[in-house]
């Protein structure tokens, strides 16, 4: 399976600090925000990769990561998603040639994990999966509704609800079918003008092939000032064994 990290968007909530560089290029304790999600591609054998990025700051990447063999990648695309506030179903739309109709991985640049998703994705055949997470504040991620007659099912995701119907969040990582871009043509933007992931990830639920599996690790996104804080924090201790 080929892997892909959407790490384009303006990250309008980390000003200053993205005013000279892209968020996925900051720091989490001794190395770029963008290096958590390649090494969890890495160790799940994934080493052809496309990264999708956009904004000003999109050349930064090459001078950090080449082309991506010291970290393990074998093979390393870059993709330009043109509106840097397309959403990030519109910047997974750029990955159609790259996918080159297989299955892939993906993560969203700014989520950071020490879970171990290989297993998971050998055994992925079709349709779409979701990593979900127990978190404190689901109110900030897309939240799952589950059957509740039975709790492998989910109904419906609901992105940033008021009133979440259970405490999960959807991580920002998916494996996807090569149906997900049919998928993503499906839909339209969202009310904020985004091409919405839950959008997509709903349309498979309709289809009846969306499944789920719990990350078995630490989990974080980092795109406010407080989750790129925890998100410092935790791998410095992880490093240091605290
Ligand atoms: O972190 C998990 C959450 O990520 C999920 O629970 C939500 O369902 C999902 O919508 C997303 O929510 P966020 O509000 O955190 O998404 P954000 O706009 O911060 O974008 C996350 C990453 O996606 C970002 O680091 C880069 C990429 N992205 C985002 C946008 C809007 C793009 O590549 N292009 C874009 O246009």
């Amino acid at each position: 399976m080929k892997g892909v990290i959407l790490a384009g968007g303006l990250a309008t909530r980390l000003y200053p600090l993205t005013f000279a560089t892209n968020k996925h290029l900051l720091p989490i304790f001794d190395k770029p925000m963008i290096y958590y999600p390649i090494q969890t591609l890495v160790n799940a054998n994934i080493n052809e990769i496309l990264i999708v990025t956009s904004g000003p700051h999109a050349g930064h990447f090459i001078s950090v990561l080449k082309n991506g063999k010291e970290l393990g990648i074998k093979h390393l695309e870059y993709a330009y998603q043109e509106n840097p506030k397309g959403g990030i179903a519109d910047a997974l739309s750029l990955a159609e040639d790259f996918a080159d109709s297989g299955s892939i991985a993906v993560i969203l640049g700014d989520n950071t994990t020490d879970a171990d998703i290989s297993e998971t994705i050998s055994t992925f055949k079709d349709g779409a999966l979701v990593f979900l997470k127990k978190v404190k504040d689901p109110q900030r991620f897309g939240v799952p509704d589950f059957n509740p007659n039975d709790k492998n099912k989910i109904i419906e995701i609901v992105e940033k609800p008021t009133n979440p119907k259970s405490d999960y969040a959807v991580t920002g990582l998916y494996l996807f079918d090569s149906k997900v871009f049919d998928a993503i043509r499906s839909c339209r933007p969202s009310t904020r003008g985004e091409m919405e992931i839950t959008d997509v990830n709903n349309h498979y639920i309709r289809q009846g092939t969306l499944k789920w599996a719990e990350l078995d690790g630490w989990w974080h996104d980092a795109g406010t000032f407080e989750s790129l804080f925890a998100a410092n924090e935790y791998w410095s201790r992880k490093s240091f064994s605290l």
